[in-house]
């Protein structure tokens, strides 16, 4: 068996790299402001405590920058090339701005296409509307692994497709990739840049080689990635990748797809109507090509815009101090909470020093993860993500079928709120829960919630969070 040499594509910056003492140096501030950091949570038992947001792989909060640039435009909002008036035509200037600021960012070859979309799922369902088909039959297979988010592996399913299993290290993970592209017939693999699940991330440019030596195209579901390491495609010679303006502090839902042109401009149309067109007659029609192809309808100016603000001041920071927060916090988090008896860290991956960006997935023995959660939210003032995170394979490989904990960080977290989680959890192993909770609308909840919620958020508390996908 050929071992895989795993070139990194970005700065490795491994959470055993941060000195226990230099943590609070590192990560006792937040490193750049986000709206909302000092909002006030109510506790069940009764007072208020500043909120710790371990909740950033799902949606982040907003830059303040990105806040204020709202502020700014919001007066100009306006319809987007469908108006000849002074406030369309600055909507306009703005949206078609954002997507040379998207270019820049993801260093985007000149020629890609920068396509603004709903969210990463509605960028990859797009792609898997555009695979090239010769004679009717589709060029080959889409290849993904096991571990992805339904994002990138449902869309797949409904072309012509093949999924592997990742091995328990990222070179055998590698290895077996390689060893899938070898048999043929593969036209595109699809691998996520950093699991939301464990935040382990994978070698983007050594997989786009390897894609590319067996004539393969590879996108990357960058909806992870793009919120903590610098992306650059062109260096990577990634073809495709996707992401969303919300996990990447932009208010809104919005993505993008960025990528070759070809399959694009030759592909079905994303939304049929009003804008993707040359031209229609009533019993057929021309379409654009180029981004208004997939864009039909109007466009949601200010998602795009706040999410190309937001990536220039993430593009603005310096790349040490970023990693450096970032693994402080990650680093504190892991290892404290393997210092609790009956709290397990998991892993996809065995190695120890595999590139992770801030996601830290945990269970507590005994306890259900949606239970853990309810408390951490009622009793600390602490928000983590419980459930399968939409990556129902992969929690069953990992044995946790019924789900686990997840906690997110980002560069509006600090030191804190990961001394608040651990604090909780010791509290929960030491003194067990201090409330009643009960399952409501197949949520764990306290059992007769009395915490009031703003006016304007009506929902009693307790069901506020019962939505049909609640667990990605
Ligand atoms: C790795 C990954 N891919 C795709 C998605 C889907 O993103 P969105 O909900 O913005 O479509 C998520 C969301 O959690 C994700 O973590």
């Amino acid at each position: 068996m050929t071992t895989a040499t795993v070139s990194p594509n970005v700065a490795i910056q491994p959470a055993t790299a941060v000195l226990p003492d230099q943590r609070q140096a590192l990560a006792g501030r937040p490193l750049a402001a986000v709206t909302g950091a000092e909002i006030q949570a109510p506790l069940i038992h009764g007072g208020h405590v500043r909120y710790a947001n371990l909740d950033y792989g799902a949606s982040a909060p907003a830059l303040s920058v990105v806040s204020a640039y709202l502020n700014e435009i919001l007066p100009f909002y306006a319809s987007v090339h469908r108006g000849a008036g002074y406030a369309s035509q600055i909507s306009t200037s703005v949206y078609e701005n954002a997507r040379a600021i998207v270019r820049e960012f993801v260093n985007g070859r000149p020629d890609d296409s920068v396509i603004f979309t709903r969210n990463t799922t509605d960028s990859l369902n797009l792609l898997a509307g555009c695979l090239p088909v010769t004679g009717g039959r589709p060029d080959g297979d889409v290849l993904y692994l096991d571990i992805e988010h339904h994002a990138n592996l449902l869309p797949w399913q409904g072309v012509p497709h093949r999924s592997i299993v990742a091995a328990d290290t990222v070179a055998g993970t590698v290895d077996a990739v390689r060893a899938e592209l070898q048999q043929g017939g593969v036209s595109l693999l699809a691998v996520t840049g950093a699991s939301n699940v464990t935040g382990e991330i994978l070698p983007v440019r050594t997989l786009a080689e390897l894609a590319h030596n067996h004539g393969a195209r590879i996108v990357v579901d960058a909806a992870q990635l793009a919120p903590h390491r610098r992306i650059n495609i062109t260096a990577d010679d990634v073809d495709y990748i996707a992401f969303s303006g919300h996990k990447l502090y932009a208010p809104f839902g919005s993505g993008v797809l960025v990528g070759r042109p070809d399959w694009l401009d030759a592909g079905t149309p994303h939304l049929a109507g009003g804008g993707a067109v040359k031209e229609a007659r009533l019993d057929g029609v021309s379409w654009a090509t180029g981004p208004a192809r997939h864009e039909g309808g109007s466009p949601n100016v200010l998602g795009a815009a706040t999410l190309a603000r937001a990536t220039q001041v993430i593009a603005g920071l310096d790349p040490d101090r970023w990693h450096a927060h970032e693994a402080a916090i990650r680093s504190y988090l892991v290892d404290g909470l393997r210092e609790i008896d009956g709290v397990t860290v998991h892993q996809i991956f065995r190695d120890t020093d595999t590139d992770t960006i801030g996601v830290v997935n945990f269970s507590v023995e005994g306890y259900d993860a949606g239970l853990v959660a309810a408390y951490l939210s009622a009793e600390h003032g602490v928000g983590l993500r419980d459930g399968r995170f939409c990556a129902h394979p992969l929690l069953k490989r990992l044995g946790l079928p019924s789900g686990s904990l997840r906690a997110s960080f980002g560069v509006g977290s600090r030191l804190e709120d990961a001394q608040r989680l651990l604090a909780g959890i010791r509290d929960l192993r030491s003194k067990g829960l201090g409330w009643d909770y009960v399952v409501d609308a197949g949520r764990w909840v306290p059992a007769n919630d009395n915490r009031t919620y703003p006016h304007w958020a009506p929902n009693t508390p307790g069901t506020a969070g019962a939505a049909p996908c609640i667990d990605d």
